[in-house]
């Protein structure tokens, strides 16, 4: 068997050091908030492989690891927030990742007086999510303008782990007008169809048993899709077989379209799970085939 190559990528710290380094184009950006796993490095994987077949074979793949204050509703959270740096450039080496970007707060968010844009992510950053944790996706939006006015990507990668982030995103992107294009990837899970998380280290060994239930129901939600059953049938059905586990803080299940709205016949569907479990509050959804 080969040793996997890897190979090590530039670490920097400052938007200066950052516009004076050569990156050549297609220039190609995953953004992160590091305790980086294999489903951050499917972004890295598919953002290499969009700049090596770019035909110039001589892009750059870069990666920011910046865990953003703004965005934790709950400051403890944050504290708590895992900074695992030496790991993550690790996975950013296997990946083949260029430049790995990794700013102190300050190089973000410049002093007040600084005229920085604010984001607002409008009613869908209200729903689901945005419910659970107000002013989330307003602060993520802004982060991530940020993040695009830094690094200058013509592409970025976001994981469909965080639908509704990546829904966001690309809303945000089309009316700022922001010359940067938006590709989704399917989101990574384990053997038993959790999807990959940083939190999931959180969870005890029956915790992580209970999480694995999110993506039993959202495939069972496709099932009765494909068996012809109601929309509303399957909400109550799903809603019904998480709630009857006892340690399931079920917040919502729900089947929507692919822009997170009530969806009109014949739409392409997306069915969304939150729920806590363990104390940790996990987030999941699916691509529903009718
Ligand atoms: P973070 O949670 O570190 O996730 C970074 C990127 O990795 C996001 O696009 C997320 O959707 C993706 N990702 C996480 N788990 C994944 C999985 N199992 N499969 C596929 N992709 C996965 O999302 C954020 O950080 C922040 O909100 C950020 C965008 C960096 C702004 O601060």
């Amino acid at each position: 068997m080969q040793a996997t190559k890897t190979s090590t990528p530039l670490i920097v710290h400052t938007k200066n050091e950052l516009n004076v380094i050569e990156r050549k184009h297609p220039i190609a950006a995953v953004f992160t908030m590091g305790a980086l796993h294999e489903g951050h490095a499917q972004l890295m994987d598919e953002a290499r492989k969009y700049v090596d077949q770019s035909g110039n074979k001589a892009g750059t793949v870069i990666v920011t690891v910046f865990v953003n204050p703004t965005q934790f509703d709950d400051p403890e959270d944050f504290a708590k927030y895992p900074h695992t740096l030496e790991s993550d450039i690790e996975v950013c080496a296997k990946s083949h990742v260029d430049v790995v970007f990794v700013p102190k707060v300050s190089e973000i968010y410049p002093d007040e007086n600084v005229l920085a844009e604010r984001i607002s992510a409008g009613p869908l950053g209200n729903i689901l999510e945005g419910a659970a944790r107000p002013g989330h996706f307003d602060a993520v939006l802004t982060v991530v303008n940020r993040l695009i006015q830094i690094t200058k990507p013509d592409v970025m990668f976001f994981g469909e782990k965080d639908f509704q982030q990546l829904v966001l995103v690309r809303q945000m992107v089309t009316q700022l007008d922001l010359p940067v294009a938006v590709i989704g990837v399917p989101t990574v899970r384990d053997i038993d169809g959790l999807a990959l998380s940083s939190r999931n280290k959180k969870l005890s060994t029956n915790s992580l048993k209970d999480a694995s239930r999110l993506y039993e129901a959202l495939t069972l939600a496709q099932q009765r899709i494909s068996e012809g059953k109601s929309l509303t049938d399957i909400e109550t059905e799903c809603t019904s077989y998480l709630q009857a586990i006892r340690e399931i803080e079920l917040d919502y299940f729900e089947i929507l379209n692919e822009s997170l709205q009530v969806p009109k016949p014949n739409e392409k569907l997306r069915a969304v799970v939150a729920a806590k479990i363990g104390g940790v509050r996990l987030i999941d959804n699916i691509s529903i085939e009718r």
